[in-house]
């Protein structure tokens, strides 16, 4: 499922960064994919998806 349309990133890739490249929060996702750094629309669904991403591991 695509998660920011601006940057064209999925819940997948956003695992991903969680997961591999050490994302631990939405300044670093931002930093590593720009999501949320165009119409913002996506940062609390982004938000929710590196917590729980967090919490699962
Ligand atoms: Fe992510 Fe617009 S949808 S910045």
């Amino acid at each position: 499922m695509y998660v920011c349309l601006c940057h064209g990133i999925t819940d997948k890739a956003i695992k991903q960064a969680v997961r591999e490249d050490g994302v631990g929060n939405m300044r670093q996702l931002r930093e590593a994919l720009g999501v949320g750094d165009q119409c913002g629309k996506c940062v609390r669904m982004a938000q929710s998806i590196v917590d729980s991403t967090i919490i699962d591991e």
